[in-house]
């Protein structure tokens, strides 16, 4: 298939690139590189051992993704594009919604325009509302406590709009858990400019010798260890969970929501333990407050996936720690160092 990748420089982007190719897909990607650098894009193409046309601008610039699709042919689109900072979503919301809307909306404008109507979007597990029961399936309560969750919120509720209106349209709305890893080559992984906003950003920059120390946000959780459980999926696992929908996508119209996780959560200090067992690498810690905003559990439920996209996670948390050392440790001021 041809297929347009929005965002398809930055972390999850890259890495579902990477597996298009390597299954015989043609892609386009545009990125602004706001929160990526082209490198990624040039090892991309390295890895896969094919080149693509790659294009620098904004989304929300309508005429210049109308002269992208009249240029080319897309049996499908992957929407990765948006800002992801739930901190910073909260001091600068316009900006967030700015651009994660506009965007969401200028693309769907044009794809209607060249009768394109097939789209994987990234969702997030964000959009369940706190406090709903674990593990988390579809038709739990929706509701956000950010303006970054907000924003995912709100383009889901566009796209299964555009869906009901346009019956030929064909919507997978895809809620991640929580992305860690890089592909095994070490040659691509998750760059965050300036200070991590996640967990395995600060484990590695610790192991680095980057931080003298991280800080575990709260150990009296109602939890086995009282620190915070989540649901961390390989990113490999993740891209392959778009080929899927896309493929789902193919067959079927309207829309639908899907979690994509592997329904076994991880305390943070499981995650520091394995990390430091498989890497052989000391990661000190300190026990610190909770974060603001922060919940106890957070888990899917993936058995939609696994029905309707025949995808489950295939890796397991060693995999997951190991290959995000081997992409920091081998890239220790990340793509910056190119
Ligand atoms: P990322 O920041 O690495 O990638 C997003 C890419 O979009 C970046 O390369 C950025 O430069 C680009 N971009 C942003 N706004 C743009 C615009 N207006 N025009 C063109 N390009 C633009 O983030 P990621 O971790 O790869 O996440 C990809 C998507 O998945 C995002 O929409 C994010 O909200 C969502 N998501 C991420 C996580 C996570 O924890 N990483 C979890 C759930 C959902
Ligand atoms: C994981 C656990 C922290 C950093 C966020 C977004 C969510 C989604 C994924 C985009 C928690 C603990 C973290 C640190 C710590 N993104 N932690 N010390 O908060 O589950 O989800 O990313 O859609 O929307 O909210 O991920 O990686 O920030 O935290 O103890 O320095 O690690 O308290 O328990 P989170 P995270």
């Amino acid at each position: 298939m041809n297929i347009l990748v929005t965002g398809g420089a930055g972390y999850i982007g890259s890495h579902t690139c990477l597996q298009l190719l390597r299954a015989g897909h043609e892609i386009v990607v545009v990125d602004n590189l706001i929160n990526a650098n082209e490198e990624a894009v040039r090892r991309v193409q390295k890895l896969a051992g094919k080149s693509f046309p790659f294009y620098q601008f904004d989304l929300c610039d309508g005429n210049r993704l109308d002269e992208v699709f009249t240029h080319h042919t897309f049996d499908g689109v992957i929407h990765f594009a948006g800002l992801k900072a739930v901190g910073e979503s909260v001091s600068i919301p316009l900006r967030y919604y700015g651009n994660n809307l506009n965007s969401t909306i200028t693309l769907c404008r044009v794809m209607a325009r060249h009768n394109v109507k097939r789209l994987i979007f990234s969702s997030s597990a964000t959009v369940y509302q706190p406090g709903s029961p674990m593990p988390v399936n579809e038709d739990a309560a929706l509701g956000c406590t950010n303006p970054y969750g907000w924003t995912k919120f709100m383009c889901e509720q566009i796209l299964r709009d555009i869906a009901a209106a346009d019956p030929t349209w064909s919507v997978v709305l895809l809620r991640y858990f929580n992305p860690i890893g890089a592909d095994e080559s070490g040659l691509i992984g998750e760059d965050p400019s300036g200070i991590p906003n996640n967990l395995m950003p600060y484990i590695t920059q610790t192991a680095l010798g980057r931080l003298e120390k991280f800080s575990v946000f709260g150990d009296d959780y109602d939890t086995p260890d009282g620190t915070g459980v989540r649901d961390y999926i390989h990113v490999v696992d993740l891209a392959q969970g778009h080929m899927d929908a896309l493929a789902y996508a193919t067959q079927h119209t309207g829309s639908v929501a899907i979690n994509l996780g592997t329904g076994v959560g991880y305390s943070v200090l499981d995650i520091v333990r394995a990390f430091e067992k498989v890497n052989d690498v000391k990661v000190p810690y300190q026990i610190a407050p909770r974060r603001p905003g922060d919940v106890a559990t957070v888990y899917a439920d993936p058995r939609k996936a696994k029905q309707l996209l025949n995808w489950q996670a295939e890796k397991n948390l060693e995999d997951m720690c190991r290959d995000s050392w081997r992409w920091q440790s081998m890239n220790p001021k990340g793509f910056a160092e190119a």
